[in-house]
């Protein structure tokens, strides 16, 4: 039975937003917080604390890499964002640096657990702290695209008023500009998407709906400076499948050793989550244009990790 530690590295808008959504969710029995500004985590602890008599007993404390050793899950945020108009893997010579001493830090203090990467660019990001820390790949996931896939989910159940949870369906590939929606396997209720919408009325929807959630970070970005809450509660989701051995799907990246014909590369396909991390990749039966993008997506991150190795 896992002690449900999360430690949290980054205490940033991500970082904080998690933190507080695991809070009010009541994912986690303790929650260690790093980062750079340890004065901010000290401010955040006090804050975060002053919440929990009106949601749930749980252990908020400042951490440092030694609470590693004790953490199930240890959940990266840490890193700089975009800015307006800037792409993800703009952000990678910066991040892959910060990223490379907090992997050692990590497992320089007997850490046995499981790493969910967030930072950006996660999927490449995510492959280096795999290389890095030397963990097997059930254990070093990232966030991928499981918010792409929840805004698809969303603009689809907002376009045919469907109720959201009802709604299933995957952005593959990359997070980021080389994303795609598997409209073959979407459906509403068990319905494929593509029996359920009229067929003249596909192309332009289906164009409208995949370019709205590949620029849905960078619209955001540009009316608040940028993205949180999404990606918090994706995280936060995301713990609770671990801690709670859930067995759940969720596009998200993970490394490849074969399946959709690639490898060394992490990436978002679908997998079954749980307490040991990666359950299963669902390997779907992609058409031909669809393994196409996929296959060039991880190009893209492939030629993107030799910049930094
Ligand atoms: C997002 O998609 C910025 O990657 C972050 O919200």
């Amino acid at each position: 039975m896992k002690s449900a530690n999360i430690v949290l590295i980054g205490d940033g808008a991500i970082g904080s937003s998690y933190a507080f959504n695991c809070l009010i969710t009541g994912v986690g029995k303790s929650i260690g917080i790093i980062d750079v500004n340890m004065t901010r985590v000290q401010g955040d602890v006090e804050d975060l604390s002053d919440a929990l008599p009106y949601v749930a007993q749980k252990n908020i404390y400042a951490a440092n890499y030694a609470d590693c050793e004790y953490a199930d899950i240890v959940v990266i945020t840490a890193g700089v964002a975009q800015k307006p108009g800037e792409t993800r893997l703009q952000l990678l010579a910066k991040n892959a640096k910060i990223i490379t001493e907090i992997t050692n830090n990590i497992m320089a203090n007997h850490f046995d657990g499981i790493i969910l990467v967030a930072s950006n660019p996660v999927d490449v990001l995510t492959e280096l702290v795999l290389r890095l820390s030397g963990l097997p790949r059930n254990r070093v996931l990232g966030s991928g695209t499981a918010l792409d896939s929840a805004r698809l989910r969303s603009e689809i159940g907002r376009r045919y008023n469907i109720d959201v949870r009802t709604v299933h369906a995957y952005i593959m590939g990359e997070h980021g500009d080389s994303e795609f929606p598997v409209w073959d396997y979407a459906t509403v209720g068990g319905q494929p998407l593509c029996d359920f919408v009229p067929k003249a009325q596909q192309d332009q929807d289906f164009a409208t709906i995949s370019e709205r959630v590949k620029t849905a970070a960078y619209s955001i970005i540009e009316k608040k400076g940028a993205t949180f809450y999404g990606i918090a509660a994706s995280l936060t989701r995301l713990t609770a499948a671990v801690l709670n051995d859930d067995h759940a799907a969720f596009a998200m990246s993970v490394h490849l050793e074969g399946e959709y014909g690639l490898h060394d590369v992490s990436i978002g396909v679908p997998v079954l989550l749980g307490g040991n991390g990666l359950d299963r990749i669902l390997q779907l039966d992609l058409n031909p244009a669809d393994l196409k993008r996929l296959q060039d997506s991880a190009q893209v991150l492939k030629d993107n990790l030799q910049t930094v190795l």
